[in-house]
């Protein structure tokens, strides 16, 4: 697996943080890439009794010998970089591609303020709009900033030569298809295409350089701002099965739906899955907590993830059972 991406099945929020945190660990790669919009994005890497939520590191930042590189599609917001980087002592491997566009606070300030904006229920992190001066050609790029000099690269050039060498590449994507520009819920999306193929052309790689392409699933898909949800459940309903999450950048409560098997399989289709992982399903039976093998799960578990596969078509080689790293059944070996 040379060159793997890591992308969200649904609305986001599916895990990835914690995915790209375990296989950072498992397969010690060279570098890991972060692909997607920009900070509007939270991933939640839980390890040890700690809990870290990532807006711009990449979530494999807990493998330490790593290089941890930010692909030229990314935003970046300079004061959320230099704060996350400081706080979680990543700057000496750390570095951001020259070409990135810069959030400036006027981005933040139209992204919480524009009505057609508050209607969506944007993050408000100002990625729309710096999206838009991008087009536009008028926004800052990294090596516009004084403050980035430090950590500025061509990120193309160091994953093709590590690729070129044999070595392992991870790279993750944000969000999740379903917000995906083109092929989501539109106008109820985020401002860039979230698939697999995007996340590849953030980070400056070639179709032809991926070998693998994870999904991401979670048992029960939720997702936070307006917009359509076919198999949304009532409050009540998520409630009584305590399944009831909040946002990890915008604090705001999540929307919970049932597995969704066709928008599930039109992801899997788009985004080239050739595996999928599954969280949470400690949340559809609570006798999987934990369980770190497949044997150990209930009857109830194992014929979802049956029903998932028959859904997508594609091996689920990876079960998450809880939302610390440790808690989480992985079947690559097995299965591939
Ligand atoms: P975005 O890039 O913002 O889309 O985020 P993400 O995909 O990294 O997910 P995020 O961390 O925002 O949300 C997932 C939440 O579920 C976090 O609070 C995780 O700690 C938690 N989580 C992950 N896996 C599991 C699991 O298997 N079971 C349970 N109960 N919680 C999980
Ligand atoms: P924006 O990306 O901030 O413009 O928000 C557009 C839509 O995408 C809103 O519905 C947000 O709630 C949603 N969104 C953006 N990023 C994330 C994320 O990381 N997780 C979940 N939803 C997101
Ligand atoms: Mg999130």
């Amino acid at each position: 697996m040379p060159a793997t991406i890591i992308v969200g099945g649904f609305w986001g929020d599916e895990g990835k943080g914690k995915i790209v945190a375990h296989i950072a660990n498992t397969e010690k790669p060279r570098i890991i890439a972060r692909g997607g919009v920009g900070p509007n994005a939270g991933h939640t890497v839980d390890i040890g009794g700690q809990k870290f939520g990532v807006r711009m590191v990449p979530s494999g930042f807990v493998y330490k010998e790593a290089k941890l590189l930010i692909g030229a599609g990314v935003l970046v917001n300079p004061e959320v970089f230099l704060k996350e980087v400081d706080l979680l002592k990543v700057a000496d491997r750390t570095r951001v591609d020259y070409r990135c566009a810069i959030i400036e606070p006027r981005h933040c300030e139209f992204d919480r303020t524009a009505d057609h904006l508050k209607k969506i229920g944007t993050t408000g992190s100002g990625c729309g709009p710096a999206n838009v001066d991008r087009v536009n050609r008028i926004a800052k790029q990294a090596k516009d900033v004084p403050e980035l000099k430090d950590f500025l690269t061509d990120v193309p050039l160091e994953i093709n030569s590590a690729l070129d060498k044999g070595d392992f590449v991870l790279i993750e994507g944000s969000q999740g298809f379903a917000l995906s520009l083109y092929y989501g819920t539109y106008p109820y999306v985020t401002s860039k295409d979230t698939t697999a193929s995007a996340i590849a052309s953030d980070v400056g790689i070639g179709p032809t350089k991926v070998d693998d392409v994870i999904v991401v699933f979670k048992c029960f898909p939720t997702r936070v701002g307006a917009g359509p949800f076919p198999t949304e459940m009532p409050v009540e309903e998520a409630e009584r099965l305590g399944i009831v999450e909040y946002g990890t950048v915008t604090g705001r409560r999540r929307r919970v739906g049932y597995w969704d098997g066709e928008l599930a399989r039109y992801s899997a289709m788009i985004n080239g899955a050739t595996q999928v992982a599954i969280t949470g399903i400690d949340k559809l039976d609570r006798e999987c907590y934990g369980v770190k093998e497949w044997g150990r799960l209930s009857q109830k578990a194992k014929e979802f993830i049956e029903k998932v596969e028959e859904d997508v078509r594609v091996p689920v080689t990876l079960i998450s059972t809880g939302p610390e790293l440790s808690q989480i059944i992985d079947m690559r070996k097995e299965k591939l």
